[in-house]
């Protein structure tokens, strides 16, 4: 059995100001669409076939209804009879946690049968969605003969927000899966320099594949205080059947919450475990960190400016190189302006040097302080 669990938690600071507390990043629309619908989607692609299929959402409580919204039309339509479960976070506690509780969840939920839990971010682009649903089933095979499996991009900078891979041989019985000789989170610039020279590293997809029992036992060696505190909060986790979806929904205690550690999986199990596993994946993959990223999905003019148009509004462009430019409800005009970030929504106005894409979120820091 795959389950698909979609984690949603990160704020996307530096996709200020459409990302905002109340529109987080995964409800951001690309292409008309948003990511998390697209990832439902995907989901849903995979477990195409299932008339009993199982989606679940990791997200913050505050999200329930706004991605209940989202994502339910949208699994209805790809998949019948799929149920959405949602796992209602008080705080987010990093990937770690949110993951092993999927597994517990799981476990509970499906107690006879080995379960595969597909984790898949809520913030990715990718296509074409075919060769992502082909290259899922290799990763789900692998998990299923007991190895953690990442998903392998191939690097094209030495970017040193990602995790980095290094890929070794092919495993027998196991096309397109490869062992994974050291698993590197975030490393130093000079040092993914090195990787990404080496020509033997991909980058970290984001994505995981792990068997239920194997991911619990890999916490319980690798990353002892997870999984205890994990089991903890679990055994006073609420549950109940929710009307709308079909599915349950999981809520907990705050003050139990707090206590599960701030760790991500990637430092928590993939650094350290023997049994990782990556499936090189052949489909476009973009984690749409920051505004630079969604520049590069758009087409550009023979000057190199780029253009969101996401309302009623239109662009005017004159002799102008290299910007980037979110259109709403108003007409934006650029003139004689060279590299520029230019965002406008209703309420807030972003105008940057493109260059500093990475530095949109001390805005939000600043903001912040303000309070
Ligand atoms: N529910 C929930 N709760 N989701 C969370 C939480 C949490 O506390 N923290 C993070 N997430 C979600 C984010 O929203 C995102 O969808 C996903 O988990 C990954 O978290 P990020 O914070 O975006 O991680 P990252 O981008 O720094 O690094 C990870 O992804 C890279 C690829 O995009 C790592 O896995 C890297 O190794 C990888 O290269
Ligand atoms: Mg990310």
């Amino acid at each position: 059995k795959i389950i698909p669990v979609v984690l949603c938690g990160g704020a996307g600071t530096r996709l200020w100001p459409v990302s905002r507390k109340n529109h987080p990043k995964p409800f951001l629309k690309v292409g008309g669409e948003s990511l998390i619908a697209q990832t439902v989607r995907r989901a849903a692609a995979v477990v195409q076939g299932d008339t009993t299929a199982d989606v679940l959402l990791v997200s913050n409580e505050s999200y329930q209804f706004l991605l209940q919204d989202e994502c339910l039309p949208v699994l209805n339509a790809a998949a019948a009879g799929a149920r959405l479960h949602q796992i209602l976070e008080p705080a987010g506690r990093n990937t770690a946690p949110a993951i092993a509780l999927a597994a517990l969840w799981a476990q509970a939920l499906h107690p006879k049968e080995r379960v595969v839990l597909l984790v898949l971010p809520a913030d990715h682009l990718i296509s074409p969605v075919s060769t992502f649903v082909e290259t899922a089933h290799k990763a789900v095979t692998s998990a299923l003969k007991g190895n953690l499996t990442c998903f392998g991009i191939q690097p094209t900078a030495p970017e040193t927000g990602f995790g980095y891979i290094q890929k070794g041989a092919s495993l027998e019985g196991l096309p397109g899966v490869h062992a994974v000789k050291r698993f590197v989170e975030k490393p130093k610039l000079d040092v993914a320099m090195e990787y990404l020279a080496s020509g033997e590293y991909l980058w970290n997809g984001g994505m995981f594949a792990l068997e239920v029992s194997s991911f619990l036992s890999a916490l319980d060696s690798l990353a002892p205080d997870v999984r205890s505190s994990a089991q903890a909060v679990w055994a006073q986790a609420k549950s109940r059947a929710d009307k709308a979806s079909g599915g349950q929904i999981v809520q907990f205690d705050a003050s139990a919450f707090a206590q599960l550690p701030d760790i991500s999986i990637d430092y928590a199990v993939m650094e350290k475990a023997a049994n990782v596993a990556v499936v090189p994946a052949g489909f476009q993959w973009s984690d749409i960190g920051s505004w630079a990223a969604l520049a590069e999905q758009a087409q550009a003019d023979a000057a190199g400016n780029t253009q969101q148009l996401e309302g009623r509004g239109e662009l005017i462009s004159i002799e102008s190189q290299g910007t980037h430019v979110r259109v709403g409800d108003r007409t934006v005009a650029t003139l004689g302006v060279s590299n520029l970030l230019v965002i406008d929504t209703p309420d807030a106005l972003l105008v940057a040097d493109k260059s500093r894409h990475q530095d949109v979120k001390k805005v939000v820091d600043a903001l912040k302080a303000k309070g």
